[in-house]
C-alpha cells in the first residue's frame, strides 16, 4: 500500500500535489496567481550586460569555438533531415505510396512551431549510424493543445526499433507524463530490429516498458491517440492497440503480429497484407481501430478533430505580454564557455535571456559563486539557479534555501549549469577540511533538488562534470527538460583541466598513453556524444534558448487548465 500522501499508478508513486494529480480549482488559483506575478514582475531591476573590453579575448575565443561547434550542429541537422536516405525515401514515398515523416507532422500540426526532441538521438552508435533513433518526436499543438508525438521514420530501416528508439520513445513518454500532455503515435514500424532483439526485448527499461507506459498513462488520464500510418508488425501492433483511439488509412496502413512471409513459412499459406491485417479487416471484422480513413491527410484530420474532443481549455491568449530582453542573444556565443577558464559571469548571459533583462536577485552577496533569483521568460515567472563558479559551500547553502522557497511558491526552477570537477588532489588539512564542509552543503542542495516537486528545466551552457552537476539538476534529477548548448561538455571528469604535467605526480609514466586517453575522454564528453545517447533532451543553439524556454514553460503550464478528477483505471479496448 502507498504511503499516506502519495497515489499508487501502477509502479509509479505520486506525491499529492504532483502535476499528473492536479486538481481543477489549484489549477485555477494558480492561473491568476501567475497573471498577478507578471505584473510584479516586470518592476524587477535589470541586470548590466555590457561586455567590458577587458574580456574582449574571451569573448573572442569563446566566439571562435562556439562558430565551430554551431558548424557540426547544422551539418547533423543536415544529415539527420535525410532519414534512412535517398533510395529509402524513393522506396517509401513511391513504392509505397506514404508521405514522409515530416510531412505527416505539417498536416498534423497546427503550425510549425514544434519543439522537436533529440534529433542528433542514435547518431554515432557502436551499432552505426540510426539517423533521430528512426523516430521523430517533439511537442507541437493541435486544435490548440500541445500535444507529445511520437512518429515512426520508415526511411530508417523499415521503422523498426534499435535500443535507441526504445529509450527515444519511453523518453517521450516520461516527459508526456511529467508535463500531463496528450500523445499521439504515428506508427510506421516493423517492429524489433532484430539483429539487436536481445538490447531492446527482455529488459525493464525495453520495448514492453511502451505498451506498459501507454495503460499508465491513460489510467493518469492522459490521452493517446494512434494513427496507423505504415505496418504495425509484431512490437508495432501494441501501440495502436493500446491507445485510446485509433485511426487506419486504408491500403497503406496494416496491423499484425506476423506478417504474410512468417505465416506463410508457418502454414504454408498465401495471404495478403490487406487480408491479414489491413484497414478494412480492423475497422470491420476485428475492432483494432476505431476509425477508417481514406488518404493519409483525411487521418491527420481526423486526429485533429479527436485532439479537439479531448475536452482541454486552451491556454489563455493574455499570456502573450512580455518584454525581450535588453541585450542581444547573438552575443551570447560570446558568452558560451569554450572551457571552464573561459567563464565569463552568468549575468550576462541571464541578460541576454531574461523579459527585459530583469532579475530580482536572492541573497545577492551571499555564496556568489551561484545565482539565485525571481525572472520572467516569455511572460513566465521563474527561479533562476545559475552556475558562477564553483559551488562552495556558501553557495550550495544559497542554492538549497532558494529552491525550497520556489518550492514552496510553486514557481519553475531554470537551472543554467557550468560545473568543473575537482581536478587535483586536497594540498592540505585546511583544504580537505573546506571540501568536506562543501560537500556536507552540496549535500543538502542536491537534496532540495531531488524533492523539490515544481518543474524543472536545466541547460547545460558550460560544463556538466562532477559531483555539483547533481546539485545543479543533472539528468538523474528528473528535470522536465535538459538541453545542451553546442559548447557543453559532459563527463565525470572536466578534460579540458587535464594536462600531462599535472598528471605525472598522480601516477602517469607513460605519455603516449596519457594523450590517447585524454583524447577519448574529450571525444566522450562533447554534447554530440551525449545527445547521440539520449542523455538529455536535446541540442540547442544559445540563440534559441530563450525561444525553446518560453514554449517548455507554455508547455508545462497547460495542465493548470485541464481538466481532471480521481479516476485511476485505463480505458479498455472493447
Ligand atoms: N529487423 C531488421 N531489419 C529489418 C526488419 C527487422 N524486423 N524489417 C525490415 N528490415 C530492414 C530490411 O532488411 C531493409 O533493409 P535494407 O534497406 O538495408 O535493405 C529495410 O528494413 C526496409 O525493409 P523493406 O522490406 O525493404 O521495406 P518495405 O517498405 O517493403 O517493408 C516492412 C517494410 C517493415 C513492412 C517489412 O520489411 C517487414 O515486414 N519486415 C519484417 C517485420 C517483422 O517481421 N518484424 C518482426 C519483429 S519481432
Amino acid at each position: 500500500m502507498a504511503a499516506p500522501g502519495l497515489y499508487r499508478v501502477g509502479s509509479h508513486l505520486l506525491a499529492r500535489g504532483h502535476p499528473a494529480l492536479c486538481s481543477p480549482q489549484c489549477s485555477l488559483l494558480s492561473a491568476q496567481a501567475a497573471r498577478g506575478h507578471r505584473r510584479g514582475a516586470q518592476s524587477f531591476p535589470v541586470i548590466p550586460g555590457d561586455i567590458l573590453p577587458i574580456y574582449r579575448h574571451v569573448y573572442e575565443a569563446n566566439t571562435r569555438n562556439s562558430d565551430s561547434c554551431g558548424h557540426r550542429y547544422l551539418e547533423l541537422l543536415e544529415k539527420v533531415k535525410t532519414g534512412g536516405g535517398e533510395n529509402a525515401i524513393l522506396r517509401h514515398t513511391q513504392r509505397n505510396k506514404k508521405l514522409l515523416v515530416r510531412e505527416r507532422l505539417k498536416r498534423l500540426l497546427d503550425d510549425e512551431t514544434f519543439l522537436e526532441l533529440s534529433p542528433f538521438a542514435g547518431l554515432g552508435l557502436p551499432y552505426g549510424d540510426v539517423p533521430s533513433a528512426g523516430c521523430l518526436s517533439g511537442i507541437g499543438k493541435i486544435s490548440g493543445i500541445w500535444c507529445m508525438v511520437i512518429a515512426n521514420d520508415a526511411t530508417v530501416k523499415g521503422g523498426t526499433a534499435y535500443p535507441i528508439s526504445v529509450k527515444k520513445q519511453l523518453r517521450a513518454q516520461e516527459i508526456a507524463i511529467q508535463n500531463r500532455l496528450p500523445t499521439v503515435y504515428l506508427v510506421d514500424s516493423g517492429g524489433a530490429f532484430l539483429p539487436l532483439q536481445a538490447q531492446l526485448f527482455p529488459d525493464k527499461e525495453h520495448g514492453g516498458r511502451t505498451f506498459y507506459n501507454e495503460a499508465i498513462m491513460s489510467a493518469l488520464r492522459i490521452p493517446q491517440v494512434a494513427v496507423v500510418c505504415g505496418s504495425c508488425t509484431a512490437g508495432g501492433a501494441y501501440i495502436p492497440t493500446m491507445a485510446e483511439e485509433t485511426i487506419i488509412v486504408d491500403r497503406i496502413g496494416t496491423i499484425f503480429l506476423a506478417g504474410p512471409p512468417l505465416v506463410k513459412a508457418a502454414t504454408g499459406e498465401d495471404v495478403t497484407a490487406e487480408d491479414l491485417g489491413g484497414a478494412r479487416l480492423h475497422s470491420r471484422v476485428s475492432g483494432c481501430v476505431d476509425h477508417f480513413a481514406v488518404t493519409e491527410s483525411e487521418a491527420y484530420s481526423c486526429a485533429r478533430m479527436i485532439v479537439s474532443t479531448l475536452n482541454y481549455d486552451p491556454e489563455p491568449e493574455d499570456r502573450a505580454q512580455f518584454e525581450d530582453p535588453v541585450y542581444s542573444a547573438e552575443e551570447l556565443a560570446g558568452l558560451a564557455p569554450h572551457d571552464y577558464s573561459h567563464t565569463l559571469g552568468v549575468k550576462l548571459i541571464l541578460s541576454r535571456l531574461l523579459d527585459g533583462s530583469k532579475l530580482l536577485e536572492f541573497k545577492a552577496d551571499y555564496g556568489t559563486t551561484l545565482v539565485t533569483g525571481f525572472a520572467s521568460i516569455e511572460g513566465n515567472l521563474v527561479g533562476i539557479v545559475a552556475s558562477n563558479g564553483d559551488l562552495t559551500h556558501d553557495a550550495s547553502l544559497k542554492g538549497s534555501h532558494f529552491v525550497q522557497i520556489c518550492n514552496q511558491r510553486d514557481i519553475p526552477l531554470l537551472f543554467f549549469q557550468n560545473t568543473s570537477s575537482l581536478d587535483h588532489l586536497p594540498p592540505n588539512v585546511s583544504k580537505a577540511e573546506e571540501l568536506t564542509n562543501r560537500l556536507k552543503a552540496q549535500a543538502s542542495m542536491i537534496a532540495a533538488v531531488a524533492c523539490a516537486t515544481v518543474p524543472k528545466i536545466t541547460v547545460v551552457i558550460g560544463g556538466c562534470h562532477g559531483g555539483e552537476s547533481f546539485a545543479m539538476c543533472g539528468r538523474s534529477y528528473e528535470p522536465n527538460f535538459l538541453f545542451l548548448w553546442p559548447n557543453a561538455r559532459i563527463g565525470l571528469v572536466d578534460a579540458t583541466r587535464l594536462s600531462w604535467s599535472g598528471q605525472k605526480d598522480e601516477g602517469w609514466t607513460d605519455k603516449k598513453e596519457f594523450k590517447t586517453q585524454l583524447d577519448r575522454l574529450k571525444e566522450e564528453s562533447s554534447a554530440f556524444y551525449s545527445s547521440g545517447r539520449l542523455w538529455d533532451d536535446g541540442v540547442i543553439l544559445p540563440q534559441d534558448t530563450r525561444r525553446v524556454l518560453g514554449n517548455c514553460l507554455k508547455i508545462i503550464s497547460q495542465q493548470k487548465y485541464e481538466r481532471t478528477d480521481s479516476q485511476r483505471s485505463p480505458l479498455l479496448r472493447m
